[in-house]
């Protein structure tokens, strides 16, 4: 039996191909290991970040591939057609991080009536979220376009929930406006839909072809064009939340609002422009956002499933306007696979438009 693996050269990420993997006979499992049939799973720009911050972050690191390749992280669904594991059945759906594969062996470990963990040795050393795995079968909000929402929002819209969060503590470090840029993207909107909510003025900065989806959306207050972003007034406090990383964007918004620049988030990398060296910017310093930090603080702060209950609020306040804002488009096959991909990596993809993956035929 093999396993289909899509994989990418990590020195250039057009070159990308799908191989076969050799799989391990049922009977040669070993002890408390699980065969998943990986059999969905979602593409968005973050994954294409994921593969960005391979080496940084490790992501390479999780899902092996052949010297010189990686197999990019991906949010999605897996069903255990094997199973060594006394308490883990055949049949299990689980929902968690996968490679971009048909299959994977995860060595199942603290099982409990939710969840496990993949316990195998080149996988630790990462956040813990990378390695867990929900137990999801009969949920009903994990199955059927619910499931689809989960893979294609629920891990962004954890950023949205945790940077909201930091702001909303801050007292949004004094600024009433906050400044999103990639606007269009999941996680900026999800973050804006927060904002919207708590009364902050939200403006959505986007390229000239997706203002009229950002509009749409209904959770920012004003829309800006890239060319026109320096152009706003800038005489109040603003906090910029940039999911773009476009280093020249930045440093111009700095330069623009100068000390009026209250905050300045670094989220994301949509735009794969960091190059440009922005020297000393006016304004707060531009900082990274690491989500574990915020998560380890507030579980603290907030004790066993405090994190979980309030996230589940926020979320149950957002998925149900996915259906008005996503176009869940569904594709299958290596090929198939192989286009979105590409599409996603060359910003190709429509902003309305969730893609939900299969390599299976
Ligand atoms: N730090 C964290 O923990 C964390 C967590 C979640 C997400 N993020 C980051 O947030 C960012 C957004 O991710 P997402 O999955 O929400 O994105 P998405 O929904 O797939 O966003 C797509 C949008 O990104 C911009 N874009 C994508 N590819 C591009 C390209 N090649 N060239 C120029 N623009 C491109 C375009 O927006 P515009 O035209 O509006 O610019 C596009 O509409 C990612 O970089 C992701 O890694 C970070």
């Amino acid at each position: 039996m093999t396993s289909s693996d899509f994989i990418v050269a990590r020195d250039d990420f057009e070159q990308c191909k799908t191989i076969a993997t050799e799989l391990p006979a049922v009977d040669a499992l070993p002890q408390d290991a699980l065969l998943v049939k990986v059999d969905r799973f979602a593409l968005t720009a973050n994954n294409i970040t994921y593969a960005v911050l391979g080496d940084e972050l490790k992501y390479w690191q999780l899902f092996p591939a052949p010297q010189g390749f990686g197999n990019i992280p991906v949010w999605g669904f897996g069903e255990a057609i094997a199973s060594t594991h006394p308490n883990v059945p055949v049949g299990e759906r689980l929902f968690g991080y996968f490679p971009m594969a048909t299959h994977l062996i995860i060595e199942a470990t603290d099982v409990s009536k939710r969840s496990l963990r993949d316990g195998a040795a080149h996988r630790q050393g990462v956040a813990p979220v990378y390695n867990a795995y929900a137990r999801v079968g009969g949920d009903p909000t994990y199955a059927g376009r619910q499931g689809d929402y989960q893979a294609l929002l629920r891990p962004l819209f954890m950023l949205s929930f945790l940077v909201d969060d930091v702001l909303a503590e801050n007292d949004d470090f004094g600024a009433r406006t906050v400044l999103l840029s990639s606007a269009s993207s999941k996680t900026a909107f999800g973050l804006a839909h927060l904002l919207h909510a708590r009364g902050r003025k939200v403006i959505g900065l986007t390229s000239a072809g997706n203002t009229g989806f950002v509009t749409s959306l209904g959770c920012y207050d004003e829309v800006v064009t890239y060319d026109r972003a320096t152009s706003m007034p800038a005489d109040a406090p603003v906090a910029f939340v940039d999911m773009a990383g476009n280093s020249a964007l930045r440093a111009g918004l700095h330069r623009h609002f100068g000390d009026q620049m209250k905050c300045s988030v670094r989220v994301g990398l949509t735009h794969r422009a960091t190059d440009a060296d922005e020297g000393e910017l006016p304004g707060a310093k531009p900082r990274w956002f690491f989500a574990p930090d915020q998560i380890r603080k507030r579980a603290k702060e907030w004790g066993p499933g405090g994190i979980e209950q309030r996230f589940g609020a926020a979320w149950s306040g957002f998925a149900p306007t996915l259906d008005k804002r996503l176009t869940v488009v569904e594709s299958r096959g290596p090929e198939a696979v192989r286009q979105v991909y590409l599409d996603t990596l060359k910003g190709r993809i429509p902003p309305e438009q969730g893609h939900m993956l299969s390599l299976l035929g």
